[in-house]
């Protein structure tokens, strides 16, 4: 495992960037398994900047996202199809139809799961899986648990996810009460993973996702298995794992 350490999100966006810029350049038909939330949006910030200037052709490139909201469509701006076009593929050069998010209408979602393993696998696998990662050490809608799920599947969100995402929405009715996901073994099954991680909150989870038992408990923690796993995480998301001198 390389662990980046870099002082702030700017430094992180602009690293993280590099990882996966680097990989776009040396295999232009790459296949990258891409992540929503707050932390990558600056990152993806610096692909769109570079791009732009003409450094990155993504023309070849496919995509793999990791969830999304059950009963959302792609244009509703709370969807991960919305902030990923919105974020990052009406910015670049992507072919749209090669880029991939699980289908949050479909009628049988245990068919789009199964659709969704099966894309994963006709793309000949992931080369690079980006995640944030859960102040509670999710990844993905992987929550902490008592087993790892293997496969792409439904899961009920936890209420304080439900409350939290009230916000955005004109009532309750509408807040997703479900997602669709990657299971873990998804994410295991890329070849390389990148981790980004900014600020205090999530300083707790990366510590016992790097160094702690590996567990269900912490979704993360499976990661110590994988053989290629580059993080990127800030002073203070690594603010932890410094003061047990781990670093
Ligand atoms: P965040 O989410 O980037 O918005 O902190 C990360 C995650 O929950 O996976």
């Amino acid at each position: 495992m390389i662990i980046y350490a870099v002082k702030d999100y700017e430094e992180m966006s602009r690293k993280a960037a590099a990882v996966m810029a680097a990989l776009v350049v040396s295999k232009p038909n790459a296949v990258l398994g891409l992540a929503t939330g707050s932390t990558p949006v600056g990152m993806y910030g610096k692909l769109v900047e570079w791009y732009k200037n003409g450094d990155l052709d993504f023309s070849q490139v496919s995509s793999v996202n990791l969830d999304e909201y059950k009963g959302l469509s792609g244009d509703n701006d709370q969807s991960y199809r919305y902030f990923m076009n919105t974020n990052l593929f009406d910015h670049i050069n992507i072919d749209k139809a090669r880029t991939n998010v699980p289908n949050g209408l479909a009628e049988d979602a245990a068919q789009a799961c199964e659709e969704y393993n099966e894309i994963i696998r006709s793309m000949g696998g992931v080369d690079m899986q980006l995640l944030g990662i859960g102040g509670n050490g999710h990844i993905g809608f992987n929550e902490p648990s008592d087993v790892f799920e293997k496969e792409t599947h439904v899961v009920d969100l936890t209420e304080s996810t439900i409350l939290a995402n009230a916000r955005f929405f004109e009532s309750m009715d509408q807040v997703p009460k479900q997602a669709i996901t990657m299971g873990i073994k998804n994410i295991m099954d890329a070849r390389k993973i990148l981790l980004v991680a900014t600020g205090e909150g999530k300083a707790d989870a990366l510590y016992k996702s790097l160094f702690g038992p590996i567990t269900p408990k912490v979704p993360a923690s499976i990661l110590q298995l994988h053989s290629d796993v580059v993080v990127v995480a800030d002073e203070a998301a690594l603010s932890l794992i410094k003061e047990k001198g781990l670093l």
